[in-house]
């Protein structure tokens, strides 16, 4: 069942957009707006600017925009339910039961949260006692310092066979829940204990803040190394990265994928505050998905091993799936990210990371995995194949390498390639150059909405339907009596938007956008946002809504009317111009 719009409407209207926002942008008011520079990309002056009038945010800069719910969907990177949900409880509005699970189950899980996060507490607060001080020198020992044990609530599992037992007994939760939530383990005598004994603990928090899961490592070289939670009505291993609760904040504008704890840890004390980690198990669709949402280009680097690039091999079209940008970094001369870091320092990471440019390698052995080179026309099409990807390349140098690389690959001679190559990058710099002219020959492109999806057809049309919505936000009396019908709108979006808000209107409830959070995508919000922007005026509402609405019926009768032998249309547009000169 979705969230019933009442109790959106109620969160919205607890949710004043200029506190929200203030709470993650630092605000300064001028004129009847807010100004600050943008979270959502990187600026030096100020172009975000909150209405609190109108209760939405807009940048110039990058055209986001829309509401308080989109607002917190975008910057916390979460669904539209769990903005709600998020705004809801820093509103302290209880959500309404039902909403897509049971309210049972929702409980259970709550409570698991609850239990998760105070284990983690203890956890914690081990560290600092005397019976966890072998815990954190282990710690210290591997150069974490104590902002990234407190960054990461790091913490230490006492060696003890009943330590959390009866830390979480004393906060009321009994062996039955902590069996649930993978705290502790039943031998076959039944009797049960502490899961996590004498081992530096890593809690594993998700994209919305909390603690489902845990890891665990030995401080020497017992077996086995790490132990993670099991899955649970919480926690899921191929859901969740970890450290994704901190990097999906980043202005690094990628994520690097690590696999594991420790190499993420480094990395982001090294000031790389994008790294995660996949918990103790391969990439998942899962996983890429859920990368997708926050970035467009992943960074892999995994261990230099052979295994470490087998799997990285395995992760690139994974990844690829959901449109994600990837490159591979290629850690040398040490283990993994974090021994690299320890041995060479962060700014020789950095490197890596740029000379990870292109993937140019993996992606030639892929592509020959798919092509029986044995057969002549097979390595035909993969000629083909890798000089259009060769052609990608930027530089002429790495095209001339990689270029013999494949030709080598196909036993074929470096200069055939080299021409093949040579016809992929002109066909590529032509289509490029076509897209360039179109671009420049756009009518009206400011008017335009940015997402292409979404552009005008009818632009004297669209215009006009702008006008109707912008009245409509001022003033929702003027639905009654307005006779124009959702389908007479030659933008779907606006068409929708004001079938959308006329719904609300009839229903008795508030007609404002930031309701629409739902039903509109992140583009459709952000230019719905700069349709409201637009001045208009109450003063002659009625007059200039009639004006819109000529104008939307002319346009609409001209599309329909071109099979009608345009009579309607030619009645209609003598009448218009009689009616301009006076007549
Ligand atoms: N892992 C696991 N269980 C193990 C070993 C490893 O779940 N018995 C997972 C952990 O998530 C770990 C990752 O695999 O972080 C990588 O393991 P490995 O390369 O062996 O360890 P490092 O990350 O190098 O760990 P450390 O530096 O602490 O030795
Ligand atoms: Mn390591």
């Amino acid at each position: 069942m979705p969230i019933p719009e009442r109790f959106v409407d109620e969160v919205i209207a607890r949710s004043e957009i200029a506190e929200v926002v203030g709470e993650y942008v630092s605000l300064n008011r001028k004129g009847g707006s807010l100004w600050g520079c943008c979270p959502f990309h990187s600026e030096k002056t100020p172009s975000f600017h909150v209405v609190p009038d109108r209760q939405m945010y807009k940048c110039f800069g990058c055209g986001k925009g829309g509401g308080v719910i989109n607002f917190i969907m975008e910057i916390e990177s979460l669904s539209f339910v769990e903005a709600v949900a998020f705004l809801a409880k820093r509103a302290g509005l209880q959500m309404p039961e039902n909403t897509g699970e049971s309210a049972a189950y929702r409980q259970k899980r709550q409570r698991l949260l609850e239990l998760n996060k105070e284990a983690a507490r203890f956890f914690h607060g081990k560290l600092y006692e005397p019976c966890g001080r072998a815990g954190l020198d282990y710690l210290t020992n591997r150069g974490l310092s104590k902002g990234t044990l407190t960054r990461f609530g790091l913490g230490y599992a006492p060696d003890s066979w009943d330590g959390i037992i009866t830390a979480m007994a004393e906060k009321g939760y009994d062996k039955s829940e902590l069996l649930e939530g993978g705290l502790v383990v039943r031998n076959q005598n039944g009797r049960v204990y502490d899961r996590f004994r004498n081992r530096v603990m890593f809690p594993i928090i998700d994209v919305r803040g909390e603690v489902i899961g845990f890891g665990g490592r030995v401080l020497d070289a017992s077996e086995p190394k790490y132990l993670n939670s099991p899955d649970t009505p919480v926690y899921n291993k191929s859901r969740n990265l970890f450290a994704l609760n901190i990097a999906k904040k980043s202005k690094q504008g990628r994520i690097i994928l690590t696999e594991g704890y420790m190499d993420t840890i480094s990395l982001h004390q090294a000031g790389f505050d994008c790294a995660v980690a996949s918990l103790g198990t391969s990439l998942t669709a899962e996983h890429a998905q859920l990368i997708s949402r926050y970035t467009g280009q992943a960074v892999i680097a995994y261990d230099g091993d052979g295994a470490g690039m087998a799997a990285a091999q395995r992760a690139i079209p994974i990844l690829e799936k959901t449109g994600l940008k990837v490159k591979v970094l290629r850690v040398t001369g040490a283990k993994d990210p974090d021994e690299f870091i320890k041995a060479f320092g962060r700014e020789a990471f950095s490197k890596l990371i740029d000379r990870s440019e292109n993937h140019i390698e993996y992606r030639l052995i892929q592509l020959k995995s798919k092509y029986d080179l044995s057969d002549d026309g097979q390595k035909v099409e993969f000629l083909a194949a890798a000089a259009e990807l060769v052609a990608g390349l930027q530089s002429p140098v790495e095209r001339e390498i990689y270029g013999a690389r494949a030709a080598e690959a196909a036993e074929i001679s470096a200069e055939a390639m080299k021409q093949e190559v040579k016809r992929a990058l002109s066909r590529r710099i032509r289509k490029e150059k076509k897209q360039e002219e179109r671009k420049n020959l756009a009518p009206a492109r400011a008017f335009q909405p940015d997402e292409r999806s979404l552009q005008y057809e009818n632009i004297r049309s669209a215009r006009a339907e702008e006008g109707v919505l912008r009245l409509m936000l001022l003033d929702p009396t003027l639905f009654q009596g307005c006779p124009l019908k959702q389908e007479q709108f030659s933008s779907p979006l606006l068409g929708k938007v004001y079938g959308l808000l006329k719904k609300r209107y009839e229903a008795g409830m508030s007609v404002q956008l930031p309701s629409l959070a739902e039903e509109l995508t992140g583009a459709e919000m952000s230019h719905m946002a700069k349709v409201a922007e637009a001045p208009e005026s109450l003063a002659e509402a009625a007059q200039a809504l009639g004006d819109y609405i000529s104008v939307i019926e002319t346009e609409g009768l001209k599309r329909t009317a071109v099979s009608d032998g345009d009579a309607l249309l030619a009645a209609r547009e003598k009448y218009r111009q009689n009616k301009a000169y006076g007549g």
